[in-house]
């Protein structure tokens, strides 16, 4: 079993689920960035990681998962949204038919606390975005109660 953990992470939330997945992962397994593994192929299984922008999917996972072609996907998200928001659920829809080619194996959706710079910005944006009164609930996340729930969830997909 060969698996890929693949990422992009602007501050580090999206990268702190991926390294712990990767560690926890038995078998053989690569982690890398999006920029780095381009195309995701050759393995079993990836592990694909992305935080949300405007609402959707970050671009350059976006054009990442869109790129896919075939093979087993489990997604996992990072966001200031909480994680049973509209909102969030959305996104990860986008997310899935983005992927539409690959056999999705398993979602996870996760708070990640946003930058304090952009938090101000987007706090005073007229109309605010649907997920800043979400966002503060999002401060230090993802903890460790939240990288174990996810690790429950790749135990799932995973031999
Ligand atoms: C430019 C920008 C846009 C964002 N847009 C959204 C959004 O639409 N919805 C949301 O829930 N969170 C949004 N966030 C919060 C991030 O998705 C969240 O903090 C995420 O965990 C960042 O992941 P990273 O640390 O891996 O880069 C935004 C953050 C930034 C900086």
């Amino acid at each position: 079993m060969k698996t890929l953990v693949v990422y992009s992470s602007k501050s580090g939330n999206t990268k702190k689920l991926a390294e712990a997945v990767y560690a926890h992962l038995p078998g053989e397994k690569v982690i890398q960035t999006m920029e780095e593994s381009p195309e995701g192929r050759g393995y079993d299984l990836v592990v694909a990681g992305f935080w949300l922008q405007a609402g959707k999917v970050d671009p350059l996972a976006g054009k990442y998962l869109e790129n896919l072609r075939g093979g087993k996907l489990f997604l996992m998200a990072t966001h200031g949204a909480s994680v049973h928001s509209e909102h969030a659920r959305n996104a990860m829809a986008g997310a899935v038919k983005l992927a539409s080619s690959c056999h999705i194996l398993g979602t996870f959706n996760c708070q990640g606390e946003v930058n304090a710079d952009f938090l101000v910005k987007a706090q005073a944006k007229e109309p605010p975005p649907p997920w800043i009164t979400d966002a503060p609930s999002a401060a230090g996340h993802p903890d460790d109660a939240d990288i174990a729930k996810l690790l429950k969830e790749i135990d799932k997909v995973t031999p």
